[in-house]
């Protein structure tokens, strides 16, 4: 089946070079070709191939689905009375996880998994076709395990987050629990991991713990990212650059040295507006480190406690609105950012060859994800290569 894309008011492909030129690639007057899953052919509409069937874009832009790479969705119950009292003046500490931990623990797999259907829909919904999710809320070599398992059901983009925090029954012997991490759970979980991540934060893992955990990961085979200096500035991105990790996630709070680290090497910053706005805490600079050279992703950080958002196009708008970021930049960090983030060359572009995962929106550019914030504007999502909704 040969289906043609037609009546593209604006193609983001985000091949540099194409096109009117800048990151994004803009095209006008252009089709895109798709064949078994994959982009096959992009050109100006008037020499379209033959097609067997047609979707109208109806003057609308398109561009490559979101590629949300970090994401919470193994979990049970909400924190809402948490995030009013935030509002109503409590700091975010971290230490609701473990409220998280105990429900996902009490929680059957069907529970687990419906939840995550239901945000992984509605993340589809408004144009992520690829994300990534974590393990974190179980902390018991069992329920990491499982959570990983029902994860890869979604998912090729799965993260052991075994080191989210100590959990209870291990506080007053956080060694033991860096043991297990490193030991048992990370036997059990590396069947169903792609990725290892590390919560590195006061009140977390400090950078040694960090160090022994990821290491052992790389060793068995698992790509290294890592949550960094999101409550205060530490080690976090240092020792994420040091051990080649993929991308160093929050980046808030960040020393000149810290962003010329990020510059100098190939690990992608990726920033979580989500979390500061539902924390209310002051957001990253992602000019600073665009400024400096760094590679920027943006992506949700959808968990219960600190973002409760499945929505890239509400990212974008608050990169553009509060982090210095064009509306350009944003675009590009949501989908390739993400992309170069999990290490992924077919996705997050728009080239013959890459995966047909593609966001037709009911507007003429993607100014405007920026622009109409907090509006329904995903007309269609075409995941390898299939329309999702009639
Ligand atoms: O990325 N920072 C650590 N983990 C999550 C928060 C998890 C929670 O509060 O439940 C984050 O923000
Ligand atoms: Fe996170």
């Amino acid at each position: 089946m040969r289906l043609l894309v037609e009546n593209i008011g604006e193609l983001v492909t985000n091949v540099a070079g194409t096109g009117s030129g800048g990151p994004l690639g803009l095209r006008r007057h252009a089709a895109v070709l798709v064949e078994e899953g994959r982009i096959a052919w992009i050109g100006p509409s008037r020499y379209a191939p033959a097609a067997d069937r047609r979707l109208d874009a109806a003057g609308g832009a398109v561009l490559p689905g979101f590629v949300d790479s970090h994401a919470h969705l193994v979990f049970a119950g909400d924190r809402a009375a948490e995030f009013a009292a935030r509002m109503a003046g409590e700091p975010y500490t971290g230490g609701g996880i473990r409220t998280t931990v105990a429900a996902t623990r009490a929680a059957g797999d069907a529970e687990l998994r419906d939840n995550v259907r239901r945000l992984r829909d509605e993340a589809l919904r408004q144009g992520t076709t690829t994300i990534e999710i974590k393990s974190g809320y179980g902390l018991s070599v069992a329920d990491e395990a499982r959570s990983l398992r029902i994860a890869a059901e979604f998912t090729a983009e799965t993260t052991f987050l075994g080191a989210h925090v100590v959990p209870p029954e291990y506080a007053d012997r956080p060694d033991d629990y860096v043991g297990l991490v490193c030991g048992p759970m990370l036997r059990a979980a590396t069947p169903y991991a792609r990725w290892i991540d590390v919560f590195c934060e006061g009140g977390a893992f400090d950078a040694d713990h960090a160090r022994a955990i990821l290491t052992v990961g790389q060793a068995a085979g698992l790509g290294v990212r890592l949550h960094a200096n999101q409550l205060g500035p530490g080690p976090g991105v240092r020792l994420a650059v040091e051990l080649g990790a993929a991308s160093a996630d929050h980046c808030t709070h960040l020393s000149e040295a810290d962003v010329e680290a990020l510059a100098g090497s190939e690990t992608v910053a990726t920033l979580l507006p989500g979390a500061e706005f539902s924390t209310r805490s002051p957001y990253p600079d992602a000019r600073r480190l665009l400024d400096a050279g760094a590679t920027v992703a943006l992506a949700t950080d959808c968990n219960p406690g600190s973002s409760y958002t499945s929505s890239m196009p509400f990212c974008v708008a608050l990169a553009v609105r509060e982090m210095g970021m064009t509306p350009a930049e944003a675009v590009w960090a949501a989908t390739a950012g993400g992309a170069r983030a999990l290490r992924r060359d077919d996705i997050g572009v728009l080239r013959p060859g890459a995966r047909a995962d593609l966001i037709v929106l009911d507007a003429p550019s993607h100014l405007h994800l920026a622009y109409r914030p907090g509006v329904p504007l995903i007309a269609q999502v075409l995941h390898n290569g299939v329309p999702q909704w009639q």
